[in-house]
């Protein structure tokens, strides 16, 4: 099959990692297995056109992001279709305009790269389909979601499936380093719509980016042992999501999160990527837990933002919770509500 030009168009969405990933191996493979929740409103949105060109030479595409050409996201798109091309071998013969936008604000201090790498993958794999029509849906997901992955390693669990595993684990079946699989046991509907308002610290860029945070583990002195613990972790939360025991739940998440931040702040060189208030907010968490003994828990990425998560039924009094004790200590009172949703959509 040849085709000489058209457009797809895919709306991806963000995840958050209950187990985190933190560390890596050549080829973007995981050191150790991450589990996260994939999310519903914080997407990406991403139109790549493509046009068949004579000079088949060098790879070639325009980025545009809300509309605008943005030259500085160009050496990763060109670093991903380095490493993809081996399993997409029309990209050369294309040249492509990428056309893509976040639902959530820009500069927000969300990572963009898990949806953003995922929605372009997922818009490469529908260009494959067209050109190779025989493929199983599996398949095709599964291969999006390995394509995903060597863009921006949690952006493989960004695919497909309300909970997805990444990173091999020997009691989840078809768990892979090379791709994430949704979650393939039984989940209490205590999970069910799941509740994720992400509170909005510090808006800064990044002090440290995520290819260097991995990196830090490499000759860490914990890292074997973190690696272990992850694995651990899993495994528990395997019961856990189906007993529906929460306060379990909580105890690995918030230990997962503090972790992360506890890997970095004992790497060399060390990071403290919390700010006073990402600490305020966890103590006021706790406290509001404490008194109330609603299981509404925290976790982190590698920033400061503070991603709050609670049960869909407990959703009006966190809310309120959030107003009255939270919302002073977002920058610009800001936070973003978001909940556990299905995966990429072709829109
Ligand atoms: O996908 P990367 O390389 O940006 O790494 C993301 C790592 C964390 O967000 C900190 C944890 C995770 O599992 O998503």
């Amino acid at each position: 099959q040849t085709i000489e030009n058209g457009h797809f168009q895919w709306s991806v969405p963000s995840n958050i990692a209950l187990v985190k990933y933190w560390g890596k191996k050549d080829n973007q493979i995981p050191a150790n297995p991450s589990v996260s929740f994939t999310l519903n409103n914080c997407k990406t949105i991403t139109k790549l056109s493509f046009d068949k060109k004579q000079n088949t030479g060098n790879f070639s595409f325009d980025l545009l992001f809300e509309g605008k050409p943005k030259e500085d996201f160009k050496p990763k798109i060109q670093k991903f279709f380095e490493r993809i091309e081996i399993y997409l071998p029309f990209l050369k013969e294309y040249h492509f305009t990428i056309d893509t936008e976040n639902t959530f604000p820009h500069s927000s201090g969300i990572a963009s790269s898990a949806s953003g790498m995922a929605a372009l993958a997922m818009n490469l794999m529908s260009l494959e389909k067209a050109l190779n029509p025989v493929m199983s849906e599996d398949y095709f997901y599964q291969k999006a979601s390995l394509l995903a992955r060597l863009g921006s390693g949690s952006a493989c669990r960004s695919v497909k499936g309300q909970m997805v595993v990444w990173g091999n684990q020997t009691n989840i079946k078809g768990s892979s380093d090379l791709f994430g699989v949704e979650f393939p046991y039984a989940v209490h509907e205590n999970f069910k719509n799941y509740q994720d308002t992400i509170l909005l610290v510090d808006k800064g860029e990044k002090q440290v980016s995520s290819t260097v945070g991995h990196d830090l583990m490499h000759n860490h002195p914990f890292a074997e042992r973190r690696f272990a613990q992850a694995h651990e972790n899993l495994d528990e939360l395997i019961s856990i999501f189906e007993n529906g025991n929460l306060e379990e739940f909580i105890k690995i998440v918030e230990s997962e999160a503090l972790t992360l931040h506890a890997m970095m702040m004992t790497s060399m060189p060390y990071y403290i990527l919390m700010k006073p208030n990402t600490l305020e907010i966890i103590n006021t968490i706790w406290k509001f837990r404490n008194e109330t003994q609603i299981p509404v828990c925290f976790t982190l990425d590698a920033g400061a933002n503070v991603h709050v998560l609670y049960p869909n039924k407990d959703k009006e009094k966190i809310l309120q919770f959030i107003k009255d004790e939270l919302v002073d200590f977002c920058q610009n009172g800001q936070y973003l509500c978001d909940e556990i949703g299905n995966g990429a959509i072709q829109i």
